[in-house]
């Protein structure tokens, strides 16, 4: 549970702000930063919002003898899982989910921002046919209107995804991108690593970093 601009959200999970994890968002928001260290910082910090999604997911109780002749009561995961990074940013989080989930199946969406009006426009999706019985992360370091997510939110459900199995990762969110997002799919989990002030007239987070898929592919 977290509270953003007052209001309670059940659903929502915002990283603690350790020392170590304002280092890294200072690193990727100083617009003096080079690409290199660009891309390092910020997959450090999606390495922990996607050891937190994981905490989000179901495990069962499981014993095993340790090398001593004990036994010891554990647990293991239950459930396959599916990631959808939004293309084009989301890519970026890719590498990271598949270096800590062995079995996972990736899927793709293409949406793009209209770059006038700041609307989703949706092109494709590739998704596996057993999607629905599968724990789905989105994956997107940005939520800004919310409309990219949602518009990935109600394709998922489209396919028959239960809201209750989507977690949605991303790296910096903003209060309207929040409500627009639970507001609609209340049942869906949100991981986010910080929440920014809001939106300028542009729909661009602030103090935000910037257009985060031109910074990690390196276009000027
Ligand atoms: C960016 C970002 C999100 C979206 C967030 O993508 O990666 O997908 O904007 O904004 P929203 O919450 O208002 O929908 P963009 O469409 O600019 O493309 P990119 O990933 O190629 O940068
Ligand atoms: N997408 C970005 O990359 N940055 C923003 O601030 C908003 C959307």
């Amino acid at each position: 549970m977290a509270i953003v601009n007052g209001k309670e959200y059940p659903q929502l999970i915002i990283l603690k702000m350790t020392s170590q994890l304002r280092t890294l968002m200072t690193i990727i928001r100083d617009e003096n930063t080079k690409r290199n260290d660009f891309i390092f910082y910020a997959d450090r910090i999606n390495r922990l919002l996607i050891e937190e999604g994981l905490n989000c997911l179901p495990t069962s109780e499981k014993t095993v003898t340790t090398r001593t002749g004990e036994e010891y009561v554990g647990s293991e995961f239950v459930g396959k899982i599916c990631a959808v990074p939004i293309i084009r940013a989301g890519l970026s989080m890719e590498s990271v989910i598949r270096e800590v989930a062995k079995k996972i199946r990736i899927a793709h969406i293409l949406i793009q921002r209209d770059e006038e009006t700041a609307k989703p426009i949706f092109y494709k999706s590739w998704l596996p046919e057993d999607i629905k019985e599968r724990y789905v992360f989105i994956l997107d370091p940005m939520l800004a209107t919310g409309g990219s997510a949602n518009a990935t939110i109600a394709t998922l459900k489209e396919n028959q995804v239960d809201e209750s199995k989507i977690i949605f990762i991303n790296l910096v969110s903003v209060p309207e991108g929040i409500e627009a997002v639970l507001g609609t799919y209340p049942n869906i989990k949100m991981i986010t690593a910080e929440v920014d002030r809001g939106l300028n007239e542009n729909a661009f987070i602030l103090p935000g970093l910037g257009d985060f898929g031109d910074i990690y592919f390196g276009i000027d």
